[in-house]
């Protein structure tokens, strides 16, 4: 049986800030930022989206009521949890007009807890054909302000629907992970930013990568050569490049010039967006499907994911035909280029804007915020959600 990515959905919060602007107030060199680790714009988040209401418009873009009948699972990968108990997967549920007849379930690894999500919707799919599968990734990545980190921020969700016979890729059988226990980054239920040891998560990501993808090309005999592109999870956009490069110096010149040529593709909307974490993987592979005139039928893409922790997984997929009419580039490349470009006393006034432990209402509908669905306020501690103005929620 075929199973696979049926269709992708992306939503990032219409605010960004512009990395030059934010390395001036930092007295950075500019250059560290856009190069050295090479972001352009980092995503803003208002009050107004957290993980839920940034899941309910990635996935509202892509889901066709058809979709919708045939889901009976939703996985929701994130690390920027809102509940100890209740599973952002339930709201979703809800938001999205779901049937009740799904399971729902959020999995939390870091940045990897929506590839867990993704294997675990194929083997689910392998025992009911007819089903399809939400995975979700959504978080917000803040590392706080002054932080080392804080150039790395993001914030979006990518929607994943796997199914039999996909519309994108098939997703092969063979994979390849990884465990150690290691502490590069966590986050404590105490505490509101991750601890993160920066230099040493580079390092570990890195062991991984090389781990995986040994252990890979000997289960399958695939080589570098075999794969059209790569696809990284991408903390911040030369990421993947520090782990690839080293393995690809051995390869000829061509296999590495389409490899890094691909990989540029693959992360056009990541230097936009900036970390997503769970979702980051994945927003590559849309960056290198929607910006890519090299992919054809066929082609094998690779793809490495990377949970602090850790977490490292390989495994690949190859494109189906007629992948390219599934595509939304027009919306994606609007949904980026209309963002209100913040000052960074706008950015720092809006990243404080959190919300507050209390008995009392917070209604946050006066806030603007231009997307489908968003977070209206909290009463009772329990949040309200509201889609185009009109509240849905209990
Ligand atoms: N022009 C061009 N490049 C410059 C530069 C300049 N003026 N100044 C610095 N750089 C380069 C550095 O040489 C370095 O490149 P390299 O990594 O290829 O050596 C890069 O910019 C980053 O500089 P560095 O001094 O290492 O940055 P930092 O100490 O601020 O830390 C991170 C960078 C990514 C470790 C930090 O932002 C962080 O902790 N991020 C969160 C954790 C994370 O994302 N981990 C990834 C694995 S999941």
């Amino acid at each position: 049986m075929i199973i696979g990515i049926d269709k992708l959905g992306f939503y990032t919060p219409p605010y960004a800030l512009d990395m030059e602007t934010l390395a001036e107030a930092r007295g950075v060199e500019p250059a560290k930022y856009t190069i050295g680790i090479g972001q352009t714009q980092m995503a803003l988040v208002p009050i107004t989206q957290d993980i839920v209401s940034m899941a309910a418009n990635a996935a509202q873009t892509m889901l066709t009521e058809e979709d919708k009948s045939a889901i009976d699972m939703i996985l929701f990968g994130t690390e920027t949890g809102i509940d100890h108990s209740k599973s952002a997967a339930v709201y979703l549920q809800n938001l999205l007009g779901l049937s009740n007849r799904v399971r729902a379930a959020e999995i939390k690894h870091a940045c990897y807890g929506a590839t867990a999500a993704l294997q675990l919707a194929k083997g689910h799919i392998m025992l009911n054909p007819d089903s399809k599968v939400l995975v979700i990734a959504s978080d917000i990545a803040k590392y706080g302000l002054n932080s080392g980190g804080e150039p790395t921020q993001g914030a979006g969700a990518v929607a994943i629907l796997v199914s039999a016979n996909p519309k994108l890729i098939s997703l092969d059988n063979a994979t390849s992970f990884f465990t150690d226990d290691v502490m590069d980054f966590w986050r404590p239920t105490y505490a509101a930013y991750p601890y993160v040891d920066g230099k040493y998560s580079n390092e570990q990501y890195i062991r991984f990568f090389e781990q995986v993808w040994t252990d890979y090309k000997e289960k399958t005999g695939l080589d570098f050569k075999d794969y059209a592109a790569l696809c990284f999870h991408l903390p911040y956009s030369k990421m993947g490049l520090k782990a690839l490069k080293p393995l690809l110096e051995e390869e000829d010149a061509a296999v590495q010039d389409r490899l890094l040529a691909r990989y540029q593709e693959g992360t056009i909307y990541n230097r936009l967006v900036g970390n997503i974490y769970t979702g980051s993987l994945f927003l590559s592979l849309i960056s290198l499907l929607e910006n890519s005139q090299s992919l054809s039928v066929g082609d094998r893409i690779g793809f490495f994911s990377y949970g602090s922790g850790a977490v490292g997984e390989f495994f690949s997929g190859q494109l189906v035909e007629g992948f390219q009419e599934h595509l939304n580039q027009e919306m994606h490349k609007d949904l980026l280029e209309q963002r209100q470009a913040l000052s960074v006393e706008e950015y720092e006034t809006m990243f404080a804007d959190t919300i507050q432990v209390t008995d009392q209402e917070q209604d946050f509908t006066d806030r603007p915020d231009s997307s489908h669905f968003r977070l209206a306020g909290i009463k009772d501690h329990k949040r309200l959600y509201s889609a185009s103005g009109n509240k849905l929620f209990k």
